[in-house]
């Protein structure tokens, strides 16, 4: 499967397609490709005629101290799970072909992308919607695959393809776990074995809270309370955040009257995970 490096050879290859009337679907992603990465790019292949990986570690979305340099890279491994997935052409830019040296202009969002990981990373959300957008200008897809283990980038990218008028479908993915139970994330790697068995704590606290909650609790403060008692029963846990938001709007919410995502921040050890769960209040859970 070919690796396409430069944006015109994108322009061209979509050109191509889209002139023989082909449906053409993105999927972003940082690369270092697990599961999670595949069922995207499954449901990209269901629905569209060539789909589209882009694998670019995307600096401006680091803050100082976050882990850009780290961060996990293997192209020839992301070649064959992209490919395994039924991918058409991976586009793999390095930071140049990105970011010219007078790069300044950024597609930035207030309001959602203050809250929950926004707090704790201001600079985040701009270097994600920006890319984001230069992939949509670039690849021009019709549709658009992004995780919902990042809801808030997905509520994001939704609301910035409304308001700047995109041309884009966006389709949310559901998590995909590990056999215990932790969210796929090429962060995992990251993890000692000590500290990859602690992981599980994140999802095992989620959990009780969704038994709490099909058990009629609707209390935030009762929810929040018991997912923080799990994690902080794990010595190698730190909470960063718990928080319950209107699934939408992403605002706190002091009562669950509508559907909210139920969304954590957990350090083990240094590393940092999400994790969430929606909660449906028509249809009584997830
Ligand atoms: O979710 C990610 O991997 C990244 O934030 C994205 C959407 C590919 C933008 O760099």
């Amino acid at each position: 499967m070919k690796i396409l490096t430069t944006v015109q050879e994108v322009r061209e290859k979509v050109k191509e397609w889209q002139g023989a009337g082909l449906r053409v679907g993105l999927v972003p992603t940082m690369g270092y490709l697990h599961e999670g990465h595949a069922s995207l790019i499954n449901k990209a292949c269901s629905q569209n005629d060539r789909v589209i990986v882009s694998d670019f570690v995307n600096p401006i979305q680091f803050g100082p101290g976050e882990d850009l340099d780290a961060y996990p890279r293997d192209i020839e491994h992301d070649r064959k799970i992209a490919q395994d997935a039924g991918a058409d052409c991976i586009f793999h830019p390095n930071a140049d072909e990105m970011y010219g040296p007078n790069f300044s202009s950024f597609v930035d969002m207030t309001g959602l992308t203050e809250e929950l990981c926004g707090k704790r990373r201001p600079v985040h959300f701009r270097g994600v919607c920006t890319v984001v957008s230069k992939l949509f200008n670039i690849v021009t897809p019709d549709m658009a695959y992004f995780g919902e283990k990042d809801a808030q980038q997905l509520a994001v990218i939704r609301h910035m393809v409304q308001d700047l008028n995109f041309a884009v479908k966006i389709i949310g993915c559901p998590i995909i776990r590990e056999a215990d139970g932790l969210a796929k994330s090429s962060r995992n790697a990251y993890l000692t074995l000590e500290e990859r068995r602690a992981a599980t704590i994140l999802h095992a606290a989620l959990s009780g809270a969704e038994d709490a909650m099909r058990g009629g609790e609707c209390q935030v403060a009762v929810i929040t309370g018991m997912i923080r008692n799990t994690i902080e029963s794990q010595p190698l846990a730190r909470v960063d955040y718990i928080e319950i938001v209107d699934s939408k709007s992403v605002q706190s919410v002091s009562d669950i009257t509508a559907d909210v995502l139920i969304a954590i921040a957990v350090y083990i050890g240094k590393i940092r995970l999400i994790d969430n769960f929606t909660w449906k209040v028509q249809a009584g859970g997830i």
